[in-house]
């Protein structure tokens, strides 16, 4: 028997060939779960997470998939359950690209367009995971929010506000899916090191400022948002749901 194939239970995590993702795909590995490695186009980073959770002992296979295309998801779901078994965490991390503009800059196209493939792919991802938790009675869903959907920052509309979308979704999910076992949440984060939109979109001096805008003096690790995601994708989790975790520092609190 592989690695793949033995113990433990099956995680997806979206967008996992870096940044948070590959930090929740490690983590979750190293406690035990098998992970699926969700990539769109970065196959070689994804391998490249896939070989470090397996020679770390763990068992983790890649997935090319566009998170926005329904047959993908499906038949990525379907390859996972083939080569490991039921899918009984979904952590949905991929970050979909959006225009960093103003409200005097941004277009409907642009603002519309960031909240339906943000909210398609949420959904496509829940529909297919959903069946397979509710034969099993067991299921962890995880969703990245952002501290962004309660605290704007300049440019970020189309993000925080797709992401707040995302939030209220998994309250519904979590209300009607609670009865079968399955659990529904957001972690939140500030803003996070070593991600490519905080290297893309933040100088030094931001960088700074931010940092002294946290109680705690300094922002995210990848993986003090994967230890929080962690939390929810475990069995310790499950009296909680239809919540979001702020993983922020104290940058918002409350
Ligand atoms: N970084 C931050 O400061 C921050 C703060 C708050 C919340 N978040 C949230 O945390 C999540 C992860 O962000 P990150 O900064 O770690 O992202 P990242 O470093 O930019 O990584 C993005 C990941 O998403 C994948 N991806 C993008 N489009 C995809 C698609 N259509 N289908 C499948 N995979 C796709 C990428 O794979 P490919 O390269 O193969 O496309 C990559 O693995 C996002 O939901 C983001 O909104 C991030």
């Amino acid at each position: 028997m592989t690695n793949v194939q033995r113990g433990g239970r099956v995680a997806l995590i979206t967008g996992a060939s870096r940044g948070i993702g590959a930090a929740v795909a490690r983590l979750l590995a190293s406690r035990g779960m098998r992970v699926v490695v969700n990539y769109r186009r970065s196959r070689d980073e994804a391998e490249d997470v896939v070989a470090s959770i397996r020679s770390a002992g763990g068992g983790a296979m890649a997935v090319q998939a566009d998170v926005r295309d329904g047959s993908a998801v499906l038949g990525m779901v379907e390859q996972a359950r083939a080569a490991m078994g039921e899918v009984e965490v979904l952590v949905h991390n991929a970050l979909i690209p959006y225009a960093i503009k103003s409200f005097d800059e941004i277009s409907w196209d642009e603002l519309g367009g960031k909240l339906e493939q943000e909210m398609r792919a949420a959904f496509l991802l829940t529909k297919a995971v959903v069946p397979g938790m509710t034969t099993r009675g067991y299921g962890r869903i995880v969703y990245l929010g952002t501290v962004l959907s309660r605290r704007p920052r300049a440019g970020m509309i189309a993000l925080g506000t797709s992401k707040a979308a995302l939030g209220s979704f998994a309250r519904f999910v979590a209300e009607e899916l609670g009865p079968r076992g399955i659990t529904v949440n957001v972690v939140a984060p500030g803003p996070v090191a070593e991600t490519s939109i905080h290297e893309a979109t933040l100088d030094q001096e931001h960088r700074q400022r931010q940092a002294e805008q946290t109680a705690l003096g300094r922002i995210a690790s990848p993986d003090d948002v994967a230890r929080a995601v962690a939390f929810y994708a475990s069995d310790d989790s499950e009296f909680i749901t239809g919540t979001t975790a702020p993983v922020n520092g104290g940058l918002a609190m409350g």
